[in-house]
């Protein structure tokens, strides 16, 4: 399930959608995921959500304002691109190193019929790549800078470059 497409939302504003993002919010915040997406709790419909005031997997991310996007379009800005430290919910205990676009701007409705237009960068921009990467069926390890930058993560703090999360004992 995690590896297939999901399909557009009809009606972002039906019942269906409200009860499908109260039920991702609650998964999202009860693991102190950064974000989420739908076919993670097996729907497949292109829903995600992320934000965060603090977050206790990423301790030293900004914070984010918490977000649905439905039918989300990126648009990458720009060439640059930023290496980092990435985890998922569906993977737990693990990290890789992957490299993503620094600048993006992404457009969506959300749960209200609002459209949504924003320009997003690093680790905010990470967040909604990796949750709209779950819509197309791809998972981070399929973008992995090197494949000795993946593992569970007490095994990663041999790594030189791994600079482990503060405080992580919620990951479950
Ligand atoms: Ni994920």
């Amino acid at each position: 399930m995690l590896q297939q497409r999901s399909v557009e939302v009809g009606d972002p504003v039906s019942s269906e959608i409200q009860q499908l993002v109260d039920d991702m919010f609650d998964t999202m915040r009860h693991y102190e995921g950064a974000g989420l997406a739908a076919p993670q709790i097996g729907v497949l419909k292109r829903v995600v959500i992320f934000g965060f005031e603090h977050n206790s997997r990423y301790p030293a991310a900004p914070a984010i304002p918490e977000t649905v996007l439905i039918n989300p379009v990126i648009e990458i800005l720009g060439t640059e691109e930023e290496q980092d430290w990435e985890g998922c919910l569906s993977l737990p205990g693990m990290r890789g190193m992957v490299s993503r676009p620094l600048h993006i701007r992404y457009t969506a409705h959300n749960h209200y019929g609002e459209q949504i237009d924003h320009e997003a960068k690093g680790f905010h921009a990470r967040v909604v790549l990796h949750e709209c990467d779950h819509l197309d069926g791809i998972l981070y390890i399929q973008k992995l800078t090197d494949i000795r930058e993946f593992g569970f993560i007490p095994e990663l703090q041999y790594s030189e470059r791994y600079t482990p999360p503060l405080c992580d004992s919620s990951e479950k």
